[in-house]
């Protein structure tokens, strides 16, 4: 099966039924991405399948034959992406464990709507955190909006 992760082209000869999340980890070392509930609920497993955020523990690579995956760490080598200096600034991680995953689907959100409302937030941000980091998460993701328009860019 043939897939580009992270903007590399990779060929793999596995199950197609296995989660892509097992494939990212355990295959090919992106450990970034991470195993929390494995049913869809909790979002720790965010990754960005041709654009859209995805929950990659309920994915199959079958699903992603020949699509673009974008992992954690190919949003920045130096984790300089507006989002990541964002949540630096706002000092946003507790135990960290659900963190790539709220970033993954921040920086999808904020390309969807690069001016989100509280309420566009709530809406969106459906990961889960068990330190409940959601005031701080909300507080980072106006930062990343505000400093993306003042300097242009999309996230
Ligand atoms: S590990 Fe995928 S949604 Fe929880
Ligand atoms: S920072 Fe600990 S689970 Fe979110």
């Amino acid at each position: 099966m043939q897939l580009t992760v992270n903007g590399a082209p990779r060929e793999l000869d596995i199950e197609p039924n296995a989660p892509l999340l097992w494939v990212l980890r355990d295959e090919l070392g992106l450990t970034g991405t991470k195993f929390g509930c494995g049913v869809g609920l909790c979002g720790a497993c965010m990754v960005h399948i041709d654009g859209v955020a995805t929950r990659s523990c309920i994915t199959p690579l079958s699903q992603v034959a020949g699509k673009s995956i974008t992992t954690i760490e190919a949003l920045s080598p130096t984790s300089a992406h507006a989002v990541q200096q964002a949540w630096v600034a706002e000092d946003v991680v507790q135990c960290g464990y659900c963190q790539s995953g709220q970033i993954m689907a921040a920086v999808a959100l904020l390309r969807a709507t690069p001016k989100p409302s509280d309420a566009d937030i709530d809406a969106k941000m459906t990961n889960l955190c068990r330190c409940g980091t959601y005031p701080r998460i909300k507080k980072a993701i106006h930062r990343a909006a505000a400093a993306l328009a003042a300097a242009g860019q999309k996230a």
